[in-house]
């Protein structure tokens, strides 16, 4: 039986949740996925950290309380951020990277991903900022160093998306992709179009946890464009970077501009888009478009995302799923590991 050590760095609601996962589901993992996980190692800049080579509890972890320093109260935690140690020291195989998204360079999460990965351990991330900032550079370090760099939760949180396009769609030729790809300003504008008003929308957005730490993230969408950067470099073989993606968000929507839209038998979306064009270049943008009502797209509602891939073989395949919540975004997680834990089987049958 394989038992991976996990070090989970940003302790938040995602990362919090992989903990609870963990208390409720080993046993079942054991038979179901064939390995178990026992973290032995957490740090977060807020709460500190805790390293414990024989395991820690994962069910009083994620009861941990939210104040600041609370890793104190553990045995053996500090309420120091023991980044470096945590990710380079603890026995870990795994690194579970959780912390908030930087959209300007990517730290401290680039950071941690580069020490883990130099270190010869696994990462598997959540985080937008490392891929979308410096996938290049991380996916060869962790080749060098023959280690995974697994990032399904970058986009649409659990909602299989990066790894359903590059294994189960390689061949069909995808030549660009059309996505719902944030769900707090599909939220704000479903409340819109029930005649709430934007602020009222985007405040009640971070109340139910959908929204970024800086929502302006969502509704100028910076996230999305972070997120069409990481797909169309996953997929289309771009060499994008986040300028190369022109960006305009929801702001400027007004009811009226809703309501005649349903009036017309349309809906407005925020949508995230690439394609491939024929001189091979690829063109990208995030901004509002007008859906008719028969698009595929353009009955995604609520914090909903949704993306239509566009392939030569299939035309049109549209997925649809949570792109955000705390469990969700934890699964994503759970699938890297389990692709990593694939992967090794495979090649230990191969005597590789
Ligand atoms: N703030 C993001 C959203 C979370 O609303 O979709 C996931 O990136």
């Amino acid at each position: 039986m394989t038992e991976y050590k996990l070090a989970l760095v940003g302790f938040g609601g995602v990362n919090r949740a992989l903990a609870q996962l963990i208390a409720e589901r080993n046993q079942q993992w054991k038979t179901e996925l064939g390995f178990t996980l026992k973290i032995v190692g957490v740090t977060d800049l807020f709460l500190g950290s805790v390293m414990d080579r024989h395991g820690l509890d994962a069910a009083s972890l994620a009861k941990l309380p939210t104040t600041k320093g609370a890793m104190a109260q553990l045995p053996g935690g500090t309420l120091d951020a023991l980044n470096e140690a945590v990710i380079k020291d603890c026995g870990a195989d795994i690194i579970a990277e959780a912390t908030f998204t930087n959209p300007v360079d990517g730290e401290p999460a680039t950071s941690f991903c580069r020490w883990a990965l130099e270190r010869g351990k696994h990462v598997v991330t959540t985080n937008k900022g490392p891929i979308a900032l410096h996938g290049a550079e991380l996916k060869a370090l962790a080749q060098r160093n023959n280690v995974a760099f697994e990032y399904e939760g970058s986009v649409m949180s659990g909602t299989p998306v990066i790894r359903l396009a590059k294994e189960s769609l390689a061949g069909s030729s995808i030549t660009g992709f059309e996505g719902i790809l944030n769900g707090t300003s599909n939220f704000v504008l479903t409340c819109m179009e029930g005649g709430l008003g934007f602020a009222e929308a985007v405040s009640q957005a971070q109340a139910l946890g959908y929204a970024e730490a800086d929502p302006t993230a969502d509704v100028e969408g910076h996230d999305v464009r972070l997120k069409v950067v990481i797909l169309a470099n996953e997929l289309l073989d771009a060499k994008l970077t986040v300028n190369d993606v022109t960006c305009n968000g929801i702001a400027s929507l007004t009811l009226d501009d809703i309501e005649k839209a349903r009036h017309d038998g349309a809906r407005w979306k925020l949508i995230g888009a690439a394609t491939r064009q024929a001189d091979g270049s690829i063109s990208a943008s995030v901004e509002p478009r007008l859906l008719s009502n028969d698009h595929p797209l353009a009955s995604i509602s609520g914090a909903t995302n949704a993306v239509s891939f566009t392939s030569e073989l299939l035309g049109a395949v549209t997925v649809s799923g949570p792109g955000a919540g705390r469990t969700e975004t934890a699964f994503a997680l759970l699938s890297d590991i389990i692709h990593i834990h694939q992967s090794a089987t495979l090649k230990q049958e191969h005597n590789l």
